[in-house]
């Protein structure tokens, strides 16, 4: 393979700072939202913010994911509906005291407007293998090279002054069959991306201090 110079310039101390500490009360602002309103979105952001999140880095750079969008409302209409027969069974019988008793906060429920509501899902796939014709090859670190994807796709979302959600109806299998997907995808988030509600209200939460989820030796 080629290499070729990197390009980088070096940031004054003081300007480190301000743009981390920015960047830090940006994404501070960053909220899950479980109410969507229909209002639209243009296609190109939705463009962008999955071309930030397949930038991300990758185990041996096999970027070993699929976003599948989806905008229209029959499709919507067929994922909420499969979501809500999973996310019945987990909040009537499946789910485990603890687990609901976490949830209870959330005031979560089965009920799951927000698919059919917000004007595009960004389902994440990850490729538990390369396919390429009839040859498979391996893939390396999925879940952590998906995950950071993920987690640029849930920034790139909040950065253009969208909402976001991330959504893990259990199991997901209905996505695959739903979404026509190869053999060597799984469904790993289903995000929901528009506007919020107009009357759309969050838990209030509070995030762990520097001191209790860091330690510096
Ligand atoms: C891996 C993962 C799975 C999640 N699954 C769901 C879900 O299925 N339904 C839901 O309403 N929220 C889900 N959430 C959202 C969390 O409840 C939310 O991120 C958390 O309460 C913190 O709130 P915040 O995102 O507003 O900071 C999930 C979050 C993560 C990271």
């Amino acid at each position: 393979m080629p290499f070729k110079p990197l390009q980088f310039t070096p940031l004054p101390d003081n300007e480190m700072i301000q743009r981390s500490s920015t960047f830090r009360e940006q994404l501070a602002t960053r909220r899950s939202v479980r109410h969507f309103s229909t209002k639209e979105v243009p296609m190109e952001v939705i463009n962008n913010v999955v071309m930030t999140a397949s930038s991300a880095p990758s185990g041996a750079n096999k970027e070993p994911w699929t976003f599948v969008i989806v905008k229209d409302p029959k499709i919507k209409r067929d994922i909420r509906i499969a979501a809500e027969k999973e996310e019945k069974a987990f909040y009537d019988h499946r789910a485990p005291d603890e687990w609901l008793a976490d949830l209870e906060p959330l005031g979560t429920d089965w009920h799951k407007p927000f698919l059919e509501d917000a004007p595009f899902l960004i389902v994440v796939f990850k490729k538990i293998y390369g396919m390429e014709e009839d040859l498979q090859f391996k893939h390396y670190y999925v879940n952590e090279s998906v995950g950071i994807a993920s987690g640029f796709l849930l920034a790139a979302v909040h950065q253009a002054g969208l909402m976001a959600l991330t959504h893990t109806p259990s199991p997901m299998g209905f996505l695959s069959k739903i979404l026509k997907r190869p053999e060597n995808e799984r469904a790993f988030l289903l995000i929901p991306v528009g506007y919020p509600a107009e009357d759309a209200e969050v838990p209030v939460l509070t995030k762990k201090t520097f001191e209790e989820v860091a330690e510096v030796f």
